[in-house]
């Protein structure tokens, strides 16, 4: 058993907390491998920008949660070496789906984790969500829990249909839970392809425009909920011009389509402080690499290809903090 904070690592309290006061929201990156932590951490410190760390249970199974757990007090001391004196990072179990999953990453380190309940009932929701909080909230360890059903496929998140968050039931889940945060579904959904073209309307080029995101819902909520820490899932933008550089060199995406940030930044400057991305951070990636091998099909050293991957996340995930979420220089 090691609590987070010997790890250098802080739960979310408080960078909710001053999101919600600062109109701003804190980004929360998944990640896998070196590379991906490497970029989000230089990101990070370079705009001075709190950051969570989000591990899947496809990311615990692919990398192995001890190591994770390692690389995540690595970034801390990573960050400090670059310069950060006092860094914030969050660990944080991103859709966990059972207690015992909660359980065993509040006991490793973790600060946050999330409860996934909302594929159960309402009621099964509340009671596993609350078995979380009371367990966690021992420790330190922050919670989101979630109301409504996103759109989409992930390898380890799965929803054919969504189901947006109902108003009416936030204040009675978040009372009756002692959750710290709620993710809500407002039409976000996981993955690069968000919408179907049919869903879409076409500007005047032809390029497809994603319908808006429920803003009148997520007020509705704010209504209910004054000052209460909201998450939003599923928005990766889906660069078009990644996109491209991915089906020039060998790809086939199609009729990939994210949440236009214009409506991310909107989000941001309410009651949404944590925004989680990992899609484009797996675009901006996969299209470094795909150029780097069709350029330079003689070269055979990982360096090489993983080298430029990381500089694409890193400058992607800046591009996050600072045009996009507005938490740049909220981390000094
Ligand atoms: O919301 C899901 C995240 O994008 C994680 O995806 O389960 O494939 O690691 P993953
Ligand atoms: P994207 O697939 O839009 O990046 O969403 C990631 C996410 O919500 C992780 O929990
Ligand atoms: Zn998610």
């Amino acid at each position: 058993m090691v609590n987070y904070k010997e790890l250098g690592l802080v739960n979310t309290k408080e960078m909710f907390q001053k999101a919600i006061e600062g109109k701003y929201a804190i980004p929360a990156f998944n990640f896998n491998n070196m590379e991906q932590m490497q970029a989000i951490v230089q990101a990070a410190v370079e705009a001075k920008s709190p950051v969570i760390l989000q591990v899947s249970s496809g990311a615990r199974k692919y990398a192995n949660q001890t190591l994770l757990r390692y690389m995540a007090q690595g970034a801390v001391e990573y960050a400090k070496e670059l310069g950060q004196a006092n860094p914030q990072i969050a660990l944080h179990l991103d859709h966990g789906d059972t207690f015992e999953l909660c359980k065993s990453c509040v006991d490793m380190g973790f600060s946050s984790v999330m409860i996934d309940g909302s594929h159960h009932s309402y009621e099964d929701n509340i009671a596993l969500t609350k078995k979380v909080v009371e367990y966690a909230h021992q420790f330190g360890v922050t919670v989101e829990g979630e109301l409504g059903v996103l759109a989409g496929v992930e390898d380890e998140v799965s929803a054919e249909h969504h189901t947006y968050t109902q108003p009416e039931e936030v204040v009675d889940f978040v009372t009756r839970t002692g959750v710290d945060s709620l993710a809500i579904s407002i039409g976000t959904s996981h993955g690069a392809n968000k919408f179907t073209p049919a869903q879409c309307t076409r500007d005047e080029n032809g390029i497809l425009i994603p319908p808006p995101l429920r803003f009148d819902i997520l007020e509705e909520i704010e209504v209910q909920l004054p000052g209460f820490p909201i998450v939003l899932h599923g928005s990766s933008s889906v660069p078009q011009d990644m996109v491209a550089t991915i089906n020039k060199y060998g790809g086939a995406m199609t009729d990939s389509i994210g949440i236009p940030e214009d409506q991310l930044r909107k989000a941001a400057a309410s009651s949404v402080c944590k925004i989680n991305i990992d899609s484009d951070g797996r675009i901006a990636m996969t299209s470094a690499i795909r150029e780097f091998f069709a350029l330079e099909p003689s070269k055979f050293d990982p360096r090489q290809y993983l080298g430029p991957a990381r500089e694409s996340l890193r400058k992607l995930y800046l591009h996050k903090i600072q045009d996009v979420l507005g938490c740049a220089g909220k981390a000094v």
